[in-house]
């Protein structure tokens, strides 16, 4: 066994404060598929989390991993870097630059979005196939942005019409800023003569050899189905409204319950979406909700909860007036 040690990136800290190692330890342990105990150990005044491995490959998803800046395998007092392969095919401005209240943290989608697409059968047999990605409450798009760095399809859902029209706009402007290749429209959307919103359709092509496809429809998400028919998807992935007000007058109860009347409503909706042997991976904030209620919601729409090991282990608090968790559910295959 050979001693390793992980620099994590300055921000992982700020958005995990001092859960940073048992958060970064469920996920490398979900993408590593084996327990895995990170123990902080403090050398020259700075701060690192120790782990051992046979062998550095078996290292390699934390690359992948949301909090890693740097690998050094320990050597006494010696720290040798060891490089880390980042599946990233975008710089990290595409999801660093948007700044509004109620972004979901980019550092916190990484891992939902890691730890979502690991539960899934598949996982372990699936390259080179690329997984298309669903978050039917996007936002301004940290989901889809971070799930294009990733390497997958992304395609989202969003209430907000000011919300896809700033992610539409972001995304046309970065895009022609860094001259990468694109394709990229927005249509109205109309059915039976009914105006339904906006879709935003576009390709794009970082490099030659890659290539990705993004949707996304403005509207309301127990209408996800509806908007995009027939498609299925490896992964549903979001972020649930907090009941926290950002600009909003009603009171914290009736938020909180109405974020939990939603997802009963919209789970089976997203449901119907993933393949079989698709995940659901969900992050809401259990003030308003309970995780055996929720993991209740999952099981009547059909799916399995993963509720054992690591996959428990990643409630964390955020302020004080939200404990974020994250539930992950597969479909039968
Ligand atoms: C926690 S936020 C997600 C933020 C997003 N991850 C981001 O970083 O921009 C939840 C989103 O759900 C959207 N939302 C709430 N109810 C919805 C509904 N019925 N259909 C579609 N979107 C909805 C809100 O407008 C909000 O943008």
């Amino acid at each position: 066994m050979t001693e390793y040690v992980i620099l994590l990136a300055p921000s992982a800290n700020r958005v995990y404060t001092d859960q940073a190692a048992r958060l970064t330890g469920a996920e490398l342990a979900i993408l590593l598929r084996r327990d895995v105990s990170l123990d902080p150990v403090t050398l020259a005044g700075v701060d690192y989390l120790a782990l051992t491995a046979d062998d550095p490959a078996d290292l390699a998803p934390l690359g992948f991993g949301s909090a890693a800046l740097a690998l050094y395998r320990r050597d006494g007092d010696h720290l040798l870097p060891v490089p880390l392969e980042r599946p990233d095919a975008f710089d990290d401005d595409l999801v660093t630059i948007p700044k509004y209240a109620g972004k979901t943290n980019e550092q916190f989608t990484r891992l939902l979005i890691n730890v979502t697409l690991a539960a899934r059968p598949a996982a372990q047999t699936e390259r080179p196939r690329r997984p298309s990605i669903l978050d039917p409450l996007c936002g301004r798009g940290t989901t889809l942005s971070t799930g294009l760095t990733l390497g997958y399809d992304v395609n989202g859902v969003e209430l907000d019409a000011a919300a896809f029209e700033a992610y539409a706009a972001f995304l046309r402007t970065y895009l022609r800023r860094k001259r990468i290749k694109h394709s990229l429209e927005v249509n109205p959307v109309r059915r039976d003569g009914r105006h339904l919103g906006s879709r935003l359709e576009a390709t794009v092509a970082p490099r030659p050899d890659r290539q990705f496809k993004i949707t996304v429809f403005s509207g309301d998400t127990r209408q996800s189905a509806f908007l995009y028919g027939k498609r299925r998807f490896d992964a549903v992935i979001t972020d649930a409204p907090y009941g926290i007000a950002h600009g909003s007058h009603s009171g914290p109860r009736s938020r909180d319950r109405s974020a939990a009347a939603l997802l009963a409503e919209a789970i089976p909706v997203w449901v119907e979406q993933l393949r079989p042997g698709g995940a659901l991976g969900l992050a809401w904030n259990t003030h308003g909700l309970s995780r055996p209620d929720l993991a209740e919601i999952t099981i009547k729409a059909g799916l399995t909860p993963l509720d054992h090991g690591p996959y428990t282990d990643l409630g964390h608090r955020v302020d004080s007036s939200i404990h974020r968790d994250i539930l992950v559910a597969v479909k039968p295959d």
